[in-house]
């Protein structure tokens, strides 16, 4: 497995390109099968997660063009069929595979996936998925291990969500795309990939309106058509290397960000006394370093609250930040795991429950680390920009699920950082 190799380094300074949106891109991939005609995505990150999602769309028979020269993925679903047959590996592997349960219920009136395992940060259950399945009419089932979802037809239904979770709002917008009649989600998530979703939908002839708002209206049609369109930007990673340059120093532009994105951090950031510069192509982001910060609280809210996937990389810079901070995590309930990491490296965090009181440390030392998640797997990275000596982060594979060549971004602005290969690990699509 590889190793990610961090030395103490210098403030960062430089331009970054920020990637298109993972969390964008696996709705919109799985919204592919909605269609039986070609799609061309731009902007899809080659990462982990997006090409286990290439692979399951090519388990359903369709065609997955990557054409890296053009930065595109051409999706040709016409061949697609209903199968039962996606390897649990596969679907355990990405919990969002089953972003594709909405698109091919609606396609073909059946649809069977492997229950995908939760995963390190909590339960992730799925009920509000299928309550927004059988709300449109579909009979949905578990057994041997699968879900299945079958529907003669699906008929539009006002669904309200107990919680604005992402990937339910995301299903049941697919699953309603088709449906006769429209489907009201009430309660709905509000994250900007939902409306990038939407986005996307709306070109595929889809009729969506209120998309980031928390009440979304579907009127379905009898068919959607193919469509061209370009993932957002991601707004964790800009988040991410945000958090690098407030926690090191230095200066640095992220190019293709949209600010609006990044309301809550941007404002966190600011109270933390980080200077943020937003213009049409990107944000600056400028700091003494951890030095110079200012102490604070963040509590992790749905959109537009502070985002649960920058408590890690904030929670390391907090570590060093004079003073006493506290962090609390309402989204999932073990989202934490890169504290003991982190302790390793000499912060003093104590834990009660959902809550981190974190005292900040004159310094932190390099330490052999474990990522347990991807944002764990960052936030051990920009804490060994700033820790003495070397800090070796391990499994980074989880890592390469969220982030497109993030040692290379932070390399480019003068970060010490380097990637030791490890043994070829078996061609298991994570
Ligand atoms: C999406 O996950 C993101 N993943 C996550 O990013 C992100 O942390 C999360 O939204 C919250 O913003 C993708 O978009 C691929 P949820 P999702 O459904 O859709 C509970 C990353 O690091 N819940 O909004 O799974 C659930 O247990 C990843 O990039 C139910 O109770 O998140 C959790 O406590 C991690 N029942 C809360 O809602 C359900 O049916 C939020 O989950 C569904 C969810």
């Amino acid at each position: 497995m590889d190793k990610i190799l961090v030395k103490e380094s210098n403030k960062l300074f430089g331009e970054v390109n920020i990637s298109g949106s993972k969390n964008a891109s696996l709705p919109i991939l799985a919204a592919c099968l909605l269609t039986d005609e070609k799609c061309v995505l731009s902007g899809i990150p080659l990462l982990s997660d997006c090409l286990a999602m290439k692979v399951i769309l090519e388990r359903f028979g369709a065609k997955v063009i990557i054409n890296p020269l053009r930065d595109t993925i051409t999706i040709l679903p016409s061949e697609a069929a209903f199968t039962n047959d996606i390897p649990f590996e596969l679907a355990n592997g990405i919990r969002a595979s089953f972003l594709v349960m909405g698109a091919a219920l609606a396609r073909w009136g059946r649809a069977a996936l492997p229950m995908p395992g939760g995963c390190n940060i909590g339960l992730r259950p799925l009920d509000l998925h299928l309550k927004g399945f059988v709300a449109l009419g579909a009979n949905v089932d578990t057994m041997h291990g699968q879900i299945m979802a079958t529907a003669q037809y699906l008929m539009g239904d006002k669904i309200y969500l107990d919680f604005p979770s992402v990937g339910a709002t995301e299903n049941i917008m697919m699953a309603a795309s088709l449906a006769t009649g429209v489907t009201i989600i009430e309660n709905a998530a509000t994250e900007p990939e939902i409306v990038d979703l939407a986005n996307f939908l709306n070109a595929m002839g889809a009729n969506i309106r209120g998309a980031g708002t928390n009440t979304v209206k579907i009127t379905g049609d009898k068919k959607l058509n193919g469509a061209n369109y370009t993932v957002m930007p991601d707004r964790i990673e800009a988040g991410t290397l945000m958090a690098a340059v407030a926690m090191r120093g230095g200066k640095v532009f992220l190019r293709g960000i949209n600010a609006e994105h990044l309301k809550p951090v941007i404002a966190k950031l600011r109270e933390m006394s980080v200077e943020v510069m937003e213009d049409a192509q990107g944000i600056w982001v400028s700091s003494n370093g951890y030095e110079g910060l200012l102490p604070t609280e963040i509590k992790t809210m749905p959109h537009p609250g502070f985002p649960t996937d920058l408590q890690a990389p904030f929670t390391s810079i907090l570590s060093l930040t004079r003073g006493n901070s506290l962090v609390c995590e309402t989204v999932f309930e073990n989202r934490f795991m890169h504290v003991p990491e982190l302790m390793k490296m000499g912060a003093d965090i104590k834990i009660a429950s959902r809550t981190a009181l974190i005292e900040g440390v004159p310094h932190l030392s390099g330490a052999r680390v474990v990522a347990t998640d991807l944002r764990a797997g960052a936030a051990l990275v920009i804490a060994g920009l700033c820790a003495r000596g070397v800090t070796e982060v391990d499994n980074v594979y989880h890592i390469d699920r969220g982030y497109y060549k993030l040692e290379e971004k932070l390399q480019s602005l003068g970060a010490e950082i380097m990637r030791v290969r490890g043994e070829r690990q078996e061609d298991v699509v994570v």
